[in-house]
């Protein structure tokens, strides 16, 4: 039967088996997919396990610092920042294409992983052998790798992987859907609020920011999105939806008044979606009084943006995010 306790005992085992006693590193992506895996890991083999951290500022508000601080603390995990931004940036500049922006962040996130290991090396703790990722069964599927392989998006940890990555993989979670992962976290002593924090793609922000994703329009995007965090969180409606993407519509602008003054400025788009597994979704029925608070704040505190969207298509036509 399934049970978490029996999930993590097995994968546990699994895993302890796999790696002997070699040294593993985990990507860390502040989501709970790679949490969870890190955690599972981490009980299978305690400090042969580095976490690495990339910050691809690529983040949303406050994510970098709940790694840093909040999963340390609970873990005790041994881990590693690399601050990749302009790295990320200046490979993502001039490109607009959805698929080629999944493919050059996945790139950029091997290639920091390989610096990080060989540092991890050079400090004298022998070579790095695996690599843990938080892969579930849904990515797997609409990355075109499971049966019945439909190919819809490369989700960064399985199609942007390139064919001479000089890891073995670990990935405890790929028969897994959302909900169980969420159970094993349970098990594994995650609290709350990590375990059931909303889903959030590795690609982060860049696939988020609709045309070429700059320094100015990940900081227009990011300030929107913490206010409409912050909202929702504050009419407690977090848990009646699945997540809630918002998206800057960078190439768009229209006009609008503000005070005397004309502006032109650009759109965002709110995205709440309902679902069981992300295979699906519908969108989010929040309610009117919110989704007014959720117009003008965002159009008071983001000067760049003068209109406020609601997409309310479901998966399918729709994916869940826009890239
Ligand atoms: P879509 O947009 O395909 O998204 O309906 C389904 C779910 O997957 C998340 N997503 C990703 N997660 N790496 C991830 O870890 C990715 O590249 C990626 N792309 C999409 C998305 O947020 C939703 O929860």
């Amino acid at each position: 039967t399934w049970t978490a306790a029996n999930i993590v005992e097995e994968q546990v085992a699994l895993v302890r088996e796999q790696v002997g006693d070699k040294r593993v590193i985990c990507a860390l992506s502040g989501g709970v997919d790679s949490a969870v895996a890190a955690a599972l890991v981490q009980r299978a083999i305690g400090d042969q396990l580095t976490c690495v951290f990339v910050d691809h500022g690529l983040l949303r508000k406050g994510e970098a610092e709940q790694v840093e601080r909040d999963f340390v603390a609970v873990t005790g995990v041994d881990l590693k920042v690399v601050d990749a931004s302009k790295q990320f940036l200046d490979a993502l500049a001039g490109v607009t294409d959805p698929e080629r922006k999944r493919k050059i962040i996945g790139a950029e996130f091997i290639s920091c992983f390989d610096a990080a290991a060989a540092e991890i090396v050079q400090a004298g703790h022998g070579d790095v052998e695996f690599l843990v990722q938080g892969t579930l069964y849904p990515d797997v599927v609409e990355s075109g790798g499971g049966e019945g392989a439909a190919n819809i998006k490369s989700h960064h940890n399985v199609g942007g992987l390139p064919e001479d990555l000089q890891f073995k993989l670990i990935e405890p979670l790929r028969t897994l859907f959302k909900d169980e992962v969420r159970a094993v976290g349970e098990q594994l002593g995650l609290p709350h609020a990590m375990v059931w924090r909303h889903p959030f793609p590795g690609p982060g922000l860049g696939i988020r920011i609709i045309g070429e994703v700059t320094a100015e329009r990940l900081d227009i995007l990011r300030e929107a999105d913490a206010i409409v965090r912050a909202e929702t969180t504050a009419a407690g409606v977090d848990g009646d939806i699945w997540q809630f993407p918002v998206v800057l519509l960078a190439d768009v602008r229209s006009v609008g008044v503000q005070g005397d003054g004309r502006t032109y400025g650009h759109p965002i788009v709110l995205r709440p979606v309902t679902s069981e597994d992300a295979m699906t979704a519908d969108w989010g029925r929040l309610p009117y009084d919110l989704l007014e608070r959720l117009s003008s704040a965002v159009t008071n505190g983001v000067r760049e943006v003068n209109r406020v969207v609601l997409d309310i298509t479901s998966k399918p036509p729709g994916t869940i995010e826009w890239e």
